[in-house]
């Protein structure tokens, strides 16, 4: 049997729509071994909705390995321990295909190299900014080209930065937020975005925490994402007014995504929070590190 937890992401951070992730340490875990038929079990969050099920993302993850050198795959015996909240804009869809990408490599006696999963897991998941982090972990920019291998590069993240996440019961499905976004976009909202993209990773590069806010302001998607999340706007004024550095949507959300020197944390943790109940919403917020490596076999 194979075991291999992937770890949450966050993508975009704000303007870096499609290209941006970061790797948390916050894991969901899958289990594998061949079999003549799927036995799916899970525990953890979503486990069950997911029980008995053979069309999972994470199936269709293993047996795209096989298919990929050559062998044909009837089923397996997984087993899903799920403790990244699904509310959504962390990256549950991304752990499931990367999950089931890795689990089968490994079993396989690891024919696929972790580039060869990235291209496997952006041609599943269409866009490729959670599954790098997930496959690399750290900070991933992230290039979708025509030709493969993808480029991806590993970017400094500021380690005086905390992750704090604020995740309200809600649920926003990443094919509707990604509905309300325009197909073509004006040259002032793509210079808007390109110019604080370009600032954000330099100011990775460079230490400076101090420009993350102006780095993570957002022309393109939040603003039409947020009337599917009560209290956005004001969740972000509140997290920058109790001394959070960068906030943004965690990816497609409704999971926001704030970065904060350590003894903010709490002050920014429960401010967010508090806004979201304001709205009616029930919330949580979670402090957690960064995963610097990916997915690991456990
Ligand atoms: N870049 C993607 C989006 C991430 O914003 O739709 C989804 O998690």
């Amino acid at each position: 049997m194979v075991k291999v937890m992937v770890p949450a992401t966050s993508a975009n951070l704000g303007p870096g729509f499609d290209f941006l992730g970061l790797a948390l340490d916050l894991y969901n875990t899958v289990s594998f071994t061949p079999a003549d038929a799927w036995h799916v079990t899970a525990e953890g969050y979503g486990a069950a909705a997911l029980t008995g099920r053979s069309d999972l993302l994470v199936c269709k993850a293993l047996k795209r390995v096989f298919v990929e050198v050559g062998e044909e795959l009837r089923g397996g015996v997984v087993h899903l321990e799920n403790r990244i909240p699904e509310a959504g804009g962390l990256g549950t869809s991304a752990a499931a295909i990367v999950g089931g990408l890795a689990a089968a490599n490994q079993f396989l006696g690891e024919p696929l190299s972790r580039d060869d999963l990235l291209a496997l897991a952006v041609e599943i998941e269409g866009h490729p900014d959670n599954v790098a982090p997930a496959v690399f972990g750290g900070l991933v920019g992230v290039v979708k080209t025509a030709a493969q291998p993808y480029t991806y590069l590993k970017i400094p993240f500021p380690p005086e930065l905390h992750v704090v996440l604020a995740i309200p019961d809600l649920r926003v499905p990443t094919t509707e937020a990604r509905n309300l976004l325009p197909p073509t976009v004006p040259l002032t909202e793509a210079v808007f975005n390109l110019s604080r993209t370009g600032l954000l990773v330099g100011a990775c590069y460079a230490g400076r925490a101090d420009l993350f806010r102006l780095a993570m302001e957002d022309a393109l998607h939040q603003n039409r994402r947020a009337v599917l999340i009560p209290g956005f706007h004001q969740v972000i004024n509140t997290a920058y007014q109790k001394g959070a550095l960068g906030v943004a949507l965690s990816g497609a959300g409704p999971t926001v995504i704030a970065f904060a020197p350590k003894n903010k944390q709490e002050a920014v943790g429960a401010g967010m929070v508090a806004v979201f109940n304001k709205q009616g919403i029930e919330a949580q917020w979670l402090s957690v590190a960064v995963n610097l490596d990916g997915f690991r076999f456990v």
